[in-house]
């Protein structure tokens, strides 16, 4: 990771130096594909979606975007695991009820990368509520619930790393 990031500071270098002469705008445009850096998210494929049998379809959906798969595993998780993980939510009433629906059978952890992997898998995913996340998108085509909403992704790359670390060890 460390060879990577500093590889892709060496291309930023030299695209600063070509886009030099350019204008601005030219120069910002040119410049933006290599401000996207390759990241790891903790994706998790929730209990409702196991049992429809909905892993293979979401688990393509994920590789054809272009992100790969660097781990995975299947495992009924442990409530203190599943508290912990959302405990920014521990004061809503919906709070004891997401918990039984995370314990609730065995979910599908994933460690997945690529170029802007935390939000590209958000896009993929669709918003929160079924109900406004777009055809096309997971939750858009497989859920309806916002209680059971079909999969988990890290919402900011700092939080990535925090969840890799808390399922994964
Ligand atoms: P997640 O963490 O599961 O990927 O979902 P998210 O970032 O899109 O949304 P977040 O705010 O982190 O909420 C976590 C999960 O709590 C449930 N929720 N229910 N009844 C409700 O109004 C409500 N709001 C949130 C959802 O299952 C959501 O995925
Ligand atoms: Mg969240």
């Amino acid at each position: 990771d460390t060879d990577r990031s500093r590889g892709l500071g060496d291309v930023y270098k030299r695209q600063v130096q070509a886009g030099a002469g350019m204008g601005l705008g030219h120069a910002r445009t040119y410049l933006k594909g290599y401000l996207m850096a390759i990241e790891k998210t903790f994706i998790m494929i929730k209990p409702d979606a196991v049992r429809d049998r909905k892993i293979g379809e979401i688990v393509a959906r994920i590789e054809r975007s272009g992100l790969v798969i660097e781990r995975m595993e299947m495992t009924t998780l442990e409530r203190a695991t599943v508290e912990e993980h959302y405990a920014h939510l521990a004061d809503k009433p919906f709070f004891g009820g997401l918990c039984d629906f995370m314990t609730s059978g065995p979910v599908v952890k994933m460690v997945v990368s690529g170029l802007s992997a935390v939000a590209k898998m958000r896009t993929l995913m669709g918003a929160t509520n079924p109900l406004d996340a777009a055809p096309g998108t997971i939750r858009g085509d497989f859920a309806v619930d916002v209680n059971a909403n079909v999969i988990h992704g890290s919402d900011c790359l700092e939080n990535a790393e925090i969840e890799i670390k808390r399922f994964f060890g």
